[in-house]
């Protein structure tokens, strides 16, 4: 062990003591100096890089649905469901010849099986379908519009991807040089060159009292700038881009997980074709709107495709803004975010008897012997909560009429025009189509 050292002489041994006692006092002044400088520098830092973060945040792209108030967001909602509603009352009028000219284009006629890429085929229909609705019949076609329907949502989910792989304190300052998100800049720049003419066209337009307003989306938003106090072209663009990303790839996914279950189950195509031929000749050779309600075992394959092949493992996420007491005395503390066990719910036999077998018309077999509580509990569109894919409550998709409208069309077009199987006389099912997986891999035709 070693001893501490201390000098012979106490005078010697004083002058050491006082030398090092100034030294430990210059040594805690220079560390204190440190210390108010890595402080100050520390503040510096976060301070500048809050402010550079706000800075890149702003440049980042966003919605911006959420920057109003309350009152805001109320008005949005109000109007929102208005907007839908109007829109589906339009759509079987137009919506069916769309439907039909857009799958002639996708998918010609043939003399004999040819492979396609069904996902591919499909989202160009619905983009096409869809557009008639958002843009009208004479902008949908357009090759820009088209462009960004298709690709918006998986450069969009592409951005929010490569952004995660990066280490959170970079992110504000690097994120935007991402080629992701630079390519989602660039998409959105797009879409305002595309429509700013457009919207300002219409807008100097409708200073003349005899104008005939187009009938589609984007009028109905401009309808509506000034309950939302949205004057800005390129907010009116980004919720347009909302439609967009809300719409499109969930109603193709939805549409391609139909074809690939009547793929492996023909034994349902004859019945189905039936029903469809019927509902057809009962309104005079027209899809209508109550043609489409008349689908009900059609509307039972699509609901049932949705609860045994579920789009995801959750549904819609909220963030708790307070703290919640649940009825189970769990305590939910405020900020936490939540998530909806969608499959969970859809595989409970307590919800669904015997729910691991697929029975296509399980809910047309419901509403067979029930009133209309039971029919409105037991359609495609039904969200409560035993039926999540939608959401629940005053957020819930109100896209899901024109969705299910759509793809009804679709898949009855295609029941009706072609026949079709999985290539290679594959007989299993192909897993649910996940966006972002775009390229075509050669094993899904
Ligand atoms: C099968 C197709 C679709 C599925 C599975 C789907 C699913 C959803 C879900 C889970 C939500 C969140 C609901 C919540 O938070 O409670 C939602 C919201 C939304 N959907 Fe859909 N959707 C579909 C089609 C559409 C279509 C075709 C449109 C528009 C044309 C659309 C527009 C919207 C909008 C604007 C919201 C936000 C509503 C709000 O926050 O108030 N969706 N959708």
């Amino acid at each position: 062990m070693k001893s501490t050292y201390f000098p012979s002489q106490p005078q010697a041994w004083f002058h050491h003591y006082r030398t090092m006692e100034v030294q430990y006092i210059l040594e805690i002044l220079h560390n204190l100096e440190a210390a108010i400088w890595a402080v100050l520098i520390f503040i510096a830092f976060v301070l500048i890089s809050q402010a550079h973060y706000k800075a890149q945040l702003a440049k980042l792209p966003t919605f911006d649905i959420d920057e109003g108030n309350e009152k805001w967001r109320r008005t949005y909602l109000k109007s929102a469901r208005r907007l839908y509603q109007e829109g589906y009352k339009k759509v079987s009028v137009c919506l069916g010849l769309s439907v039909e000219n857009a799958l002639e284009d996708e998918i010609p006629q043939c003399e004999d099986w040819a492979p396609v890429f069904i996902y591919q085929k499909l989202v160009n229909t619905v983009a096409k379908v869809s557009g008639r609705i958002f843009l009208g019949a004479e902008l949908s076609p357009n090759k820009d519009y088209l462009d960004t329907a298709i690709n918006y949502t998986i450069e969009l989910g592409n951005a929010v991807q490569a952004v995660k792989k990066m280490k959170p304190w970079l992110r504000p300052f690097l994120a935007w040089k991402l080629p992701e998100v630079q390519q989602l800049n660039k998409r959105e720049e797009m879409a305002i060159r595309f429509l700013e003419p457009i919207i300002q066209a219409r807008r100097e337009a409708s200073k003349d009292p005899d104008y005939q307003k187009p009938d589609d989306m984007l009028q109905w938003f401009l309808n509506r700038s000034e309950d939302y106090k949205v004057h800005s072209t390129r907010r009116i663009v980004k919720m347009q881009l909302l439609v967009i990303f809300a719409g499109i790839h969930n109603t193709t996914v939805t549409a391609t997980n139909v074809l690939y279950n009547l793929a492996v189950s023909p034994e349902y195509m004859q019945p189905l074709r039936e029903e469809i031929c019927k509902a057809i000749s009962d309104n005079d050779g027209t899809l209508t709107l109550r043609a489409l309600q008349q689908m009900e075992k059609l509307d039972s394959f699509m609901k049932e495709t949705i609860r045994f092949y579920p789009p995801e493992l959750t549904s819609f996420s909220r963030q708790a803004v307070q703290g919640i007491k649940l009825s189970s005395g769990q305590y939910i503390p405020p900020g936490t975010s939540i998530e909806t066990p969608l499959q969970a719910i859809y595989q409970d036999d307590s919800n669904y008897p015997d729910s691991d077998t697929f029975d296509g018309f399980r809910f047309y077999k419901i509403r067979q012997g029930g009133g209309a509580t039971v029919h409105a509990r037991n359609q495609f569109v039904t969200s409560n909560e035993q039926n999540l894919v939608f959401g629940y409550g005053k957020h819930a998709c109100p896209g899901s009429f024109l969705a299910a409208a759509e793809i009804k069309m679709i898949v009855s077009k295609i029941l009706l025009t072609y026949d079709f199987k999985n290539a290679d006389n594959w007989t299993e099912r192909y897993p649910n189509y996940e966006v972002g997986r775009l390229e075509d891999d050669g094993t899904r035709q």
